[in-house]
């Protein structure tokens, strides 16, 4: 695939594709990015990743991404996906889903991690609901499957 297909691949993906560098600061923000989080590429590139992470996870944050910088591996890289709050340039808090890749350059030297992240605010929010439902039901008591029949003798 020639570099002007990889280009569309990451700008069309409805999916926000964000890459960090070392120093923490974005790198590239796609338009999924814009359209999930509300802030331009322009707004974005060169500011911390504060701009879209709640306050109370920022230190989890930035200890688990200067680790990865230093080992050149995440848990979030295969089968395992983040899931985390963040706000949005409006301030709302949305709920999204994420794997972590580490980009290198020609000679193997970290550049820094990429962030593929979807908004999965509708889907949390029905389970929250169902958790709600589940418990509401368990308090009233209501048997969730037939009883089992008496045991019978002789
Ligand atoms: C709203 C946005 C974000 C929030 C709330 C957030 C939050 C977190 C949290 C809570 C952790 C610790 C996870 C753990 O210990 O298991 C973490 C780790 C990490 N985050 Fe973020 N993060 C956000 C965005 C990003 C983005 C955009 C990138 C990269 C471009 C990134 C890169 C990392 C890395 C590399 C780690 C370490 C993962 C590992 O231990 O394997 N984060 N983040």
């Amino acid at each position: 695939m020639d570099d002007s297909l990889y280009r569309q691949l990451v700008e069309g993906s409805p999916d926000a594709i964000i890459l960090g560098d070392a120093g923490g600061r974005i790198r590239l923000w796609n338009a999924g990015a814009e359209t999930i989080f509300g802030f331009t590429a322009a707004e974005a590139v060169g500011q911390s990743m504060d701009l879209i992470i709640p306050e109370r996870l920022r230190g989890r944050h930035w200890s688990g991404y200067d680790r990865v910088l230093a080992t050149g591996v995440s848990r979030y890289g295969r089968g395992e996906l983040l899931a985390v709050p963040a706000v949005t340039k409006d301030g709302r808090t949305i709920s999204i889903e994420f794997t972590i890749e580490i980009l290198r350059d020609a000679a193997g030297a970290i550049l820094g991690p990429v962030a593929i992240i979807r908004d999965v605010t509708k889907r949390f929010q029905r389970e929250k609901e169902l958790g709600r439902r589940l418990k509401e039901l368990e308090a009233r008591g209501q048997p969730h499957a037939p009883a089992a029949p008496e045991p019978t003798r002789g």
